[in-house]
């Protein structure tokens, strides 16, 4: 270990003074983690496996567990992950290298680190998945399980994995994996944090791939996917799910099971600052229902299920772009504000049964304000980017399949 501290620290002494603040904070954390680290191998391993084990038991608790035990639960497990990852002793270019793909943002590892602690989302798709696996269980021995762009840490398939194994859940030949993630450092980090949770059978294969062109060799039960940001906007979700939905095997399940999509206009200040000066996080239970009556809906803009993945046509422009028709909405015309307005877009996850992730539970479902568009408003300097409609206009909504996905509206 003392070998280990003085190789990070000559690589901190030959560090370039200019780096900014992410460097120093990334070799700071990774510094940290070894410190912290005065145990065993074999104490450190039994912590990490702990923290995985807690933290997923608390949320697949049917009784309501508190915000705060909540977050220390998932705190402890990230506190655990980062050591293995530190120990995966990524180079900071690996580590902090982020690009825009042809289909969407590729997140540096560093920053990708922090989704384990996403207690809301982890906790709608694990009770999901949960319940998606035993009822595959139930028509077949064993079960292939894909999860593309999963980050340095799985976060949403091996804290479960972690549970089967220490509550003798489900075995290795029950369920089986396949990790995807096209970042080198994200690869190198699940492969040291996979061996320190000992879950190495449940694991058929961890790729270096690009999830858009990645071809499983085995027919897949589950498809597992989460590659959102807020506002369906940036990183590839449609683009990934689009392509591997073609491997799910004919009674094969996505997860999530539904993604609507949903516009609204909303008075910026009743929204994003009123509604949530009273309380001490963002939840959707904690959302107030004057600010939701406040708002007005307009609609879905695209539902993502496989279904509809499995029939979206797409539609090649003359620069080679591709975008995905979504729906038409009419704009109310009953709304004496609207030109105070502004246009919000958010998710509604279902990932399965009746579990799913809410307005506001994640940074992925948190409404998205698009100042871009004016609604009963001409901007003062109109430019290309800017939507100007009216109240009673019909607008057609596009999908934009590019290294910037998100919605472009049209007028009919
Ligand atoms: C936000 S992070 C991890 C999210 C992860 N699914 C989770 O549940 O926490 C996004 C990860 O997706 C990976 N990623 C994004 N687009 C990808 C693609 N087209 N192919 C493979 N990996 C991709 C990035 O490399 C990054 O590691």
């Amino acid at each position: 270990m003392e070998k280990k501290q003085e190789i990070n620290e000559s690589k901190l002494g030959y560090a370039d003074p200019q780096v900014d603040d992410l460097l120093k904070h990334s070799i700071r954390t990774q510094l940290e983690s070894l410190l912290k680290s005065k145990l065993t191998t074999s104490q450190r391993l039994q912590l990490l496996q702990k923290s995985f084990v807690e933290a997923i038991t608390l949320v697949l608790n049917d009784t309501k567990v508190e915000h705060q035990q909540l977050t220390k639960a998932f705190e402890a497990m990230y506190d655990q992950a980062v050591q293995s990852m530190a120990l995966a002793e990524l180079s900071q270019e690996v580590l902090t290298r982020q690009y825009i793909s042809a289909t969407g943002l590729i997140m540096s590892v560093q920053n990708c680190k922090h989704t384990i602690k996403d207690v809301y989302r982890i906790q709608g798709y694990a009770r999901g998945i949960d319940q998606a696996i035993a009822g595959k269980l139930q028509n077949s021995p064993s079960i292939t399980i894909l999860y593309p762009a999963c980050g340095p840490f799985a976060p949403l398939l091996l804290p479960l994995l972690s549970y089967y194994k220490d509550s003798k859940s489900y075995t290795p030949d029950q369920i089986q994996v396949i990790l995807v993630d096209v970042q080198p450092g994200a690869v190198l980090s699940l492969q040291q944090l996979v061996k320190d949770l000992q879950l190495e059978d449940y694991i058929s294969q961890i790729a270096e791939a690009d999830a858009t062109e990645f071809v499983p060799d085995t027919g897949i039960d589950l498809l597992v996917l989460e590659a959102m940001q807020h506002g369906f906007t940036k990183e590839g979700q449609l683009s990934i799910a689009k392509h591997l939905v073609k491997f799910l095997n004919i009674d094969g399940w996505m997860i999530p099971q539904n993604v609507s999509i949903r516009g609204m206009m909303v008075i910026g200040e009743t929204e994003f600052n009123q509604q949530w000066k009273q309380v001490d996080y963002s939840h959707s239970m904690n959302m107030s229902s004057e600010a939701q009556q406040d708002r007005i809906e307009l609609g879905e803009l695209l539902k993502i299920n496989k279904s509809t993945l499995l029939e979206m046509q797409e539609l090649e422009l003359q620069d080679g772009i591709k975008v995905i028709p979504a729906n038409q909405i009419v704009l109310p015309t009953d709304v004496a504000d609207m030109s105070k307005r502004i246009f919000a877009v958010y998710a509604h996850i279902e990932t399965f049964a009746q579990e799913g992730v809410g307005q506001y539970d994640s940074g992925i479902t948190h409404p998205r304000p698009d100042t871009s568009v004016y609604i009963d408003l001409k901007p003062k300097d109109i430019e290309h980017t800017h939507f100007v409609a009216n109240s009673g206009d019909t607008v057609q909504f596009y999908y934009q399949l590019s290294g910037l996905p998100g919605f472009v509206p049209v007028k009919v």
